[in-house]
């Protein structure tokens, strides 16, 4: 799917974000080697640790569907000046930020992505965004080829 796409969809995967407690909502949108794609978005709770952020969503709904092979991710998250007006109804497509996977969600995807060719698209907008691969974001990993 091309660049643009993706990341439309999980700016649409974003505004279904469940964030009472931080007010940062996350969208992802992954892509498999078949060139499916599952959205993910962060789920918070009132106890706080078992929020669940929306990289790891995509990947468990992917993969509890029997997808092990993944192409790439779009993410956007974070805030927007535009949300803060209160009559904000369409779905937001410019945030102030990039928003990074943290490291547990590189880690989940260390277990099932080709470090070299499994692309992490990062984007504020349609038009704003950038491209790693996992071994830009998480060099020297600790993955199943280890044990
Ligand atoms: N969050 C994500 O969804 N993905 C990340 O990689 C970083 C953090 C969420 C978790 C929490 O709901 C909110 O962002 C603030 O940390």
């Amino acid at each position: 799917m091309q660049d643009q796409e993706l990341i439309k969809k999980a700016f649409e995967a974003r505004q279904r974000a469940y964030v009472p407690y931080s007010h940062f909502s996350v969208g992802a949108a992954l892509e498999t080697d078949d060139g499916q794609i599952f959205l993910g978005c962060n789920i918070e709770n009132a106890s706080y640790t078992p929020t669940v952020c929306a990289e790891r969503t995509a990947f468990f709904k992917a993969v509890s569907e029997g997808h092990r092979s993944f192409r790439q991710i779009a993410i956007v998250g974070g805030y927007s000046k535009n949300e803060k007006r209160k009559e904000q109804t369409e779905v937001e497509m410019e945030l102030d930020s990039f928003a990074p996977p943290c490291g547990v969600c590189r880690q989940v995807m260390a277990e099932f992505c080709d470090p070299e060719s499994f692309r992490i698209i990062l984007a504020r907008s349609l038009q704003d965004y950038q491209s790693y691969t996992l071994k830009e974001l998480l060099p020297l990993n600790f993955g199943p080829k280890d044990l």
